[in-house]
């Protein structure tokens, strides 16, 4: 075997291949390392080495330096048709997978932002007229891959976490640049520094960037006073979730990587934290590779298409009515420490995918392979009344482990009710959980 073919299978085996659409605009590309399905993707990889090597030669021969070489194989496993998007049907139902194999393939997943139409054409990356900085923007437009696996942080804080000390639970708050309410809120209540003395626990806010100047400079002034914001390269917005998702996994793994527990939740979400504390932590700390959330049954949920909020292009997850694994609700999901890591490099593995609940908790974790859901729907509620009420007659002692979307037009004020309810609770709580 040459040394080329040598490098076309390492990079195989322990890489992304680079889909190749085959029709419009889709480009995905899978891992090899599956842990269901590595038998028969291994089989296929070994058949399809002979004809990787031929067109390797072929195409350095006949094309003399082209960017991409195509490889085609075959898979009938659901999760892998699920997630390479764009792979096309054959009438028996085994899909064929296309895939680029970049030249220097290690090279090109490192950087991470070809764009998917350049690279499948053998366009190389203009940058004749662009400063670095335009040209990482360019690369950031047509990333296959969520950006925020290897652009750099805007703001980073790296002190949230004790270094080398064990975390018993982080609570990362995906927020949005504006509401700089909300995180006040949520830092003087249950994020608090001074509940539960006797637990190691910490809060850390997840932003992208917004074009408002002064937003801007009032994040970097939160930033330095609250020493909690993480903020990305990425535009703030609804489409740009899932960027902030992976963020979060991958300042975990790098800042806090001792987590046992963290809790993924929104800005515009109420958590009990002493139901968590005394009945949720108890449960997952010592599990392993364990989600809790409003869980969403494989094969229940349907992919919308045509016109809509969560309309999902017809490339993606092409032929399927419903996501075929499970994944979560993701306002409020919990997720066992040792998990951040697998599902951040499954993440190198895996195409953006706007719907941030989708990739971040279904996608990845199946990926990852045995993960067990927990469904938590009986303690977590989008209504704000029934949580309201809930809170106002029991107190911390409400069954309520999570409420999500309370109305902004009667925000602040039920909010701080609710809070201050638990305060008053919280004092107690202190002195039992407390080492004080
Ligand atoms: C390749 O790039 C050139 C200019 O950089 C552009 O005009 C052309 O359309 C591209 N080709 C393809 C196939 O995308
Ligand atoms: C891109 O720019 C770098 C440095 O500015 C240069 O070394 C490289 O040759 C350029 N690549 C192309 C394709 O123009
Ligand atoms: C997501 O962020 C990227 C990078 O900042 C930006 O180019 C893109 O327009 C954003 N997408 C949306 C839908 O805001
Ligand atoms: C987890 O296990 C450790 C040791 O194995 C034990 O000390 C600790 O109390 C356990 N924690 C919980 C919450 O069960
Ligand atoms: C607050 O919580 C306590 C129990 O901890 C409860 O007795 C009380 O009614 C709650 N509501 C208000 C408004 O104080």
């Amino acid at each position: 075997m040459n040394h080329r073919a040598w490098q076309l299978r390492e990079f195989l085996k322990r890489t992304v291949l680079k889909p190749l659409e085959k029709r419009g605009t889709c480009g995905l590309h899978k891992e090899l390392n599956l842990p269901r399905t590595r038998g028969t993707l291994c089989r296929y990889l070994v058949y399809s080495l002979t004809f990787v090597t031929m067109c390797a030669t072929l195409w350095t021969l006949v094309l003399g330096g082209g960017e991409v070489i195509t490889v085609t194989f075959s898979s009938s496993n659901d999760i892998v048709k699920a997630v390479y998007k764009c792979a096309y049907e054959n009438p028996d139902g085994s899909v064929d997978l296309v895939f680029n194999i970049p030249r220097g393939g290690e090279e090109l997943l490192r950087l991470n932002s070809l764009s998917a139409r350049d690279s499948a054409k053998g366009n190389k990356t203009d940058n004749s007229s662009s400063s670095e900085e335009e040209s990482r923007e360019k690369g950031v437009k047509g990333s296959l891959y969520p950006i925020s696996l290897n652009s750099e942080y805007l703001i980073n804080s790296v002190t949230v976490c004790p270094a080398g000390q064990e975390v018993d639970y982080l609570i990362i708050v995906h927020s949005a640049t504006a509401y700089f309410a909300r995180r006040r809120a949520i830092r003087e209540t249950y994020g608090s520094k001074r509940l539960f003395g006797h637990l190691t626990h910490r809060l850390v806010f997840l932003l992208g960037r917004t074009s408002d100047p002064t937003a801007t400079k009032q994040i970097q002034d939160e930033a330095v006073i609250n020493k909690d914001i993480v903020q990305g390269r990425f535009i703030d917005s609804y489409h740009n979730l899932t960027h902030k998702g992976v963020l979060g996994f991958r300042w975990i793994s790098e800042h806090c990587p001792l987590a046992r527990v963290v809790i993924k939740i929104d800005d515009d979400v109420f958590l009990n934290p002493f139901k968590l504390v005394r009945e949720v932590l108890p449960e997952v700390s010592n599990r392993s590779r364990v989600i809790s959330c409003h869980v969403r049954k494989s094969g229940t949920s349907v992919v919308v298409r045509g016109k809509g909020k969560w309309v999902v292009h017809e490339d993606e997850f092409k032929g399927y009515k419903y996501y075929p694994f499970d994944y979560c609700n993701g306002y409020m999901v919990i997720l066992t420490g040792d998990l951040i890591r697998p599902m951040l490099n499954a993440a190198r593995l895996n195409p953006f995918f706007w719907i941030d609940d989708v990739y971040l908790f279904g996608i990845l974790p199946a990926t990852v392979g045995g993960t067990k859901f927990v469904d938590m729907r009986g303690v977590l509620t989008l209504k704000f009344d029934v949580a309201k009420t809930c809170f106002e007659s029991k107190g911390a002692d409400c069954k309520l482990l999570a409420v999500s979307q309370w109305r902004p037009e009667e925000s602040e004020r039920l909010w701080y009710t609710v809070l201050s309810n638990l305060t008053e609770s919280a004092k107690t709580e202190l002195h039992v959980f407390g080492k004080s």
